[in-house]
């Protein structure tokens, strides 16, 4: 009973996002993070819907993720900047899914702390429309990236977070709602039908999303500093 709710309540992958998982199950490495097709799909088509052309995420890894921010991203010649610090762990694997795609030439991978290449991010002013953050999740690494991101981000770009079902990623996404004033998206809108979330529901025996966006409605210079000194912008 239990096997053919689970089989019902299956996710079909997206025939337009095929191609990312033809590439990543020619090598697949067992037991290593790749994300979920539902999520691939939904970066995918966030990613198309509004058109966002440059992505940024921290957490690099296998490259699942990138690859479908790459495919999305095809049609306007965008690009993707990856964050990682780790060389010659989860990277190698990345690297070799994206070598020799057609993809490889708009992916860049910074190899260091994605705190400290946030910050130089941040000093170069530089630009992003869809922000992916899935490196390391303590609340205070979260908290400075968000800050950051808030910053980096254009109006209507939009947040999106892995492991949402974490207690450090929920307190930060309340900072992203309360405090910047960021709405979560429609998940139906993007392609979500209604029994992924009840798998996911059954499965996980949590309310809790595994991974959830966010798209800045309020442009910086209108997010009302906060009046309990927790949170203050004056630039
Ligand atoms: C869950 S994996 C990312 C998976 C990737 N998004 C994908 O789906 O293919 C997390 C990655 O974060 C990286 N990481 C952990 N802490 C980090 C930090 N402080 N700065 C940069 N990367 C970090 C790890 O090296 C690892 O590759």
């Amino acid at each position: 009973m239990k096997a053919l709710v689970k089989r019902l309540l299956r996710y079909e992958p997206q025939a337009a996002t095929a191609e990312v998982r033809r590439i990543l199950n020619t090598d697949r490495v067992p037991g290593r993070a790749y994300c979920p097709d539902n999520e691939g799909d939904l970066i995918h088509a966030l990613i198309l819907a509004h058109d966002y052309r440059r992505c940024l995420q921290t957490g690099f890894g296998t490259g699942s993720t990138a690859l479908y921010m790459l495919l999305a991203t095809e049609r306007s010649a965008g690009t993707v900047r990856s964050l990682d610090w780790s060389p010659n762990n989860f990277n190698e694997i990345g690297r070799r899914h994206l070598a020799g795609t057609r993809f490889e030439a708009r992916h860049t991978l910074v190899e260091e702390p994605s705190h400290k290449a946030m910050s130089r991010l941040l000093q170069a002013e530089t630009s992003f429309d869809f922000v992916f953050l899935d490196a390391w999740k303590t609340f205070d690494y979260l908290a400075y990236e968000l800050f950051i991101a808030n910053r980096l981000l254009a109006d209507g770009g939009c947040i999106m977070f892995d492991d949402s079902h974490m207690p450090s990623v929920h307190r930060a996404i309340a900072m992203l709602t309360r405090h910047y004033g960021y709405e979560e998206i429609d998940y139906g809108r993007y392609g979500e039908p209604a029994t992924l979330r009840i798998f996911q529901i059954l499965t996980s025996r949590s309310l809790r999303r595994p991974y959830r966006a966010f798209r800045k409605v309020v442009p910086l210079a209108q997010q009302a500093p906060t009046r309990d000194y927790t949170f203050y912008r004056r630039f």
